[in-house]
């Protein structure tokens, strides 16, 4: 995948996106298929276990960028910018992004709308790709509250206009995110590059989950806009379950798991 073949997509095959944060995970993405993946400062919940996105840090997020993109080689990978890594001056944006991309990413991501399009023109003309985030932006969410977006004529013009001002400053895609499906159509309609959705309706040009969401392995997170394709936390409760018992109950590890195994032994 490149970002050609991505803006290609438009309009032509909906683009499935998820996140990974971990080499197995990635591996199994890769294999999967999967158009794109984001490392997203979601780790900082569900990797870290901590309330919010805020509480990323640049280090964090390069090791799981690493861990990754070892997983998925062959496949696009987007690298997100957590919170003060592009906020502060320019140069430290600059540098930041420059840091994910020597981590393995292919793009970074960033939080923001029209007030951020200066800074991603810049990186785009440093030769950084970008993949832009409005909507409801979880960095900002002890500012703006968490609830979808562009249910007032306010917020809508404002999302419109984000949109084209990101598109204006090079960003090659833009995750909408909890923001009305009306408007996200609207958005969808009046860009020329791919935005992906998340809790924005079926009119988005692709899709993004977060790995332990749609996998069911965050048990308690059921917000409307989630499928879940597995029941992830059963499933591992189950088998973690059934490993103590059969520890427990000397079933594991018996003969075919064991090196050299006592002569006589009638255990199995
Ligand atoms: O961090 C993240 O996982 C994200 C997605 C929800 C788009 O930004």
């Amino acid at each position: 995948m490149s970002i050609k073949k991505i803006l290609k997509m438009k309009n032509k095959e909906k683009i499935a996106m998820i996140t990974a944060y971990d080499y197995i995970s990635a591996k199994i993405a890769e294999a999967a298929g999967i158009d794109l993946i984001l490392v997203g400062d979601s780790a900082s919940n569900v990797m870290l276990g901590n309330e919010d996105t805020v509480k990323i840090g640049m280090e964090e997020m390069l090791i799981f960028i690493k861990a990754v993109k070892k997983g998925a080689p062959n496949t696009f990978v987007i690298g997100d910018m957590p919170f003060l890594s592009y906020q502060v001056s320019e140069s430290e944006a600059i540098k930041n992004a420059g840091l994910i991309l020597k981590a393995g990413a292919d793009a970074v991501k960033l939080e923001g709308g029209k007030h951020v399009a200066p800074l991603v023109n810049k990186m785009v003309n440093y030769g950084i790709p970008v993949m832009g985030h409005i909507g409801f932006t979880p960095q900002s969410y002890k500012q703006i509250g968490i609830s979808s977006k562009g249910k007032s004529k306010t917020e809508e013009e404002l999302l419109i206009e984000s949109a084209i001002s990101l598109e204006e400053a090079g960003v090659f895609s833009i995750v909408l995110e909890m923001v009305t499906e009306p408007v996200a159509k609207k958005i969808t309609e009046s860009l020329s590059i791919p935005t992906i959705g998340i809790g924005a309706g079926r009119f988005c040009d692709g899709q993004v989950l977060v790995w332990h969401d749609f996998l069911g392995l965050n048990k308690d997170f059921e917000p409307k806009f989630l499928k879940r394709y597995l029941n992830g936390f059963e499933l591992f409760k189950e088998a973690i379950e059934n490993y103590s018992k059969d520890v427990k109950n000397g079933i594991f590890p018996s003969v075919e798991n064991v090196f050299n195994p006592v002569e006589g032994s009638d255990q199995k």
